[in-house]
């Protein structure tokens, strides 16, 4: 087993004062933290004029997003303002009755039982990207847009039925990218306690970014209606035919486009990071390299992977779970009460901000060994038994859990297993590497790496696969 530690800020030897958490978590939300931090349970802290609570342990967080998910399932300020002018009252970032709507309409598009169709697409975008890289012999490439522009290309494809191509899937990525970079997580003025209509200012380069996404978005609605065939039968029809479950009134244009742009930013930046995560994390640790190549060697034999040869793939998907475990794309996950509720003989108010931080809770000192050590044999069905359901949420957990989650395990497997049988990939050692979040976690600066063909190596032993299990995705 490798002994790595994959890099991550300094944290500090004593909790900072509320202004300089706030001016580092502006700038890095995982630079915000003291050591102690990794060691908390259920804490309280007033910042400004509002109750702040972290739930930080398994009972907490089951506490908050399942048993009185109704009380917390509004989204926090920030994380509103930060992500309204982009999905405006979509899915992702919308509470009540507009979110139970939505939520009926847009979960069936990404559902699990879709992913026969789906995982073809998959397969099919990537045995493209290494036709791409078999030319590209020795070539450095940015492996967390390349990762992104695959993804994008993924959700293009299997939602429309449509090629985005490289130009659109380019001006999606950077534009995101560049949005990232202007808006700020953490919103001073809500932790002031300021009321929602107090305006916010948004920089004319956010309204820019936006505007570029939208017209991509609007370009493939446009062109999918004037290139439909009569016959048909697309995913995306399913939402360009949606009606309101209660009045069957059809889905206004806007909400429709914030629709589509929920699923293409939920959908392809989350599972691009871990993806480039992974890239990254397998080129520090020779021996996970080698276990995984050993394992897709005996899986595929060289073919391409198949939606049936998951249950098989069983390291390969522990590197994925591992990587999201360190790395979680969205690390923090923040909530507004609507209600009173009490927890632990404490009382949360209406309007108090509650925090579950997969960046803390994933790398807690009590809840896993070694916890900054990259380890994917924990993963492992022989030995994942311990981890609670509670304490690994990278993909939330309850009512509001991620809708596409079965999506971007198949997704992420699916394009590894393709890549990385045939490739590995080596990091420019002049780039230092370093988590960053603002709305996701990402590598800062990209995650420049050369591409070099494999050289197979004679085989190893590899975990045994589990005959007869069923699909660890369906599983999850
Ligand atoms: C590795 C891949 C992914 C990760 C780690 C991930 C993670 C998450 C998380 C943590 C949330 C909840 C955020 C919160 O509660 O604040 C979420 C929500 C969501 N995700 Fe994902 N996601 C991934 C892939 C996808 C994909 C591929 C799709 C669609 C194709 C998708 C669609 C959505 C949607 C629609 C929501 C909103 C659900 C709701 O609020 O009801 N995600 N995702």
């Amino acid at each position: 087993m490798d002994e790595f530690i994959p890099p991550y800020p300094p944290r500090m030897a004593k909790p900072p004062s509320t202004v300089r958490r706030l001016i580092l978590g502006r700038r890095n939300f995982l630079a915000m933290w003291e050591e102690a931090a990794f060691e908390l349970e259920f804490s309280h802290a007033r910042m400004f004029m509002r109750d702040t609570f972290l739930c930080n342990d398994p009972d907490a967080v089951q506490f908050a997003f399942s048993q009185k998910n109704a009380s917390f399932e509004r989204k926090a300020p920030q994380m509103r303002y930060a992500l309204e002018p982009l999905l405006g009252d979509g899915l992702f970032i919308s509470d009540g009755d507009t979110w139970r709507k939505r939520r009926r309409i847009v979960a069936p598009i990404v559902h699990v039982s879709r992913l026969s169709a789906f995982a073809q697409i998959m397969v099919e975008a990537a045995e493209e990207v290494r036709g791409r890289w078999l030319k590209q012999e020795g070539a450095v490439i940015d492996v967390l847009t390349e990762s992104a522009t695959l993804t994008a290309e993924i959700i293009c494809r299997t939602l429309f039925g449509r090629k985005l191509g490289h130009e659109h899937a380019r001006e999606i990525v950077e534009g995101f990218s560049d949005y990232q970079r202007f808006i700020g997580q953490i919103d001073v003025l809500s932790l002031l306690g300021l009321p929602d209509w107090f305006p916010r200012w948004q920089g004319r380069a956010i309204h820019r970014s936006v505007r570029r996404i939208h017209d991509v978005l609007e370009h493939v609605i446009a062109s999918y209606r004037a290139q439909k065939k009569a016959d048909e039968d697309s995913v995306i029809e399913q939402l360009l035919n949606a009606r309101d479950p209660e009045t069957d009134e059809p889905l206004d244009p806007e909400a429709l486009r914030n629709e589509i742009a929920v699923l293409f930013m939920a959908g392809h930046e989350t599972t691009a990071n871990s993806l480039a995560w992974v890239w990254y994390l397998i080129s520090q640790a020779p021996k996970t390299l080698e276990k995984l190549h050993a394992e897709l060697d005996k899986v595929l034999g060289g073919r391409s992977p198949q939606l049936s040869d998951l249950p098989n793939l069983v390291y390969t998907r522990a590197i994925f779970d591992e990587a999201l475990r360190l790395y979680p794309p969205v690390p923090i996950l923040p909530r507004e009460a609507v209600r009173d509720e009490e927890y632990r003989g404490i009382r949360i108010p209406k309007g108090s901000l509650l925090f579950v931080v997969p960046w803390l809770l994933h790398r807690h000192k009590r809840l896993w060994e070694k916890p900054d050590s990259f380890i994917p044999e924990r993963f492992l069905p022989q030995s994942s038994a311990g981890i609670s359901k509670f304490a690994y949420v990278p993909f939330s957990i309850g009512p509001r859990i991620c809708a596409g989650m079965s999506f971007g395990l198949t997704e992420a497997i699916l394009c590894l297993a393709t890549l990385a049988q045939k490739f590995e990939l080596r990091l420019d050692p002049r780039h230092r590497v370093q988590p960053v979040c603002r709305l996701t976690l990402r590598p800062e600066g990209g995650l420049p790496m050369s591409i070099h063909a494999r050289v197979p190596k004679k085989p190893i032993s590899v975990p045994p696969s589990r005959p007869g299990a069923s699909c660890p995705v369906h599983d999850a």
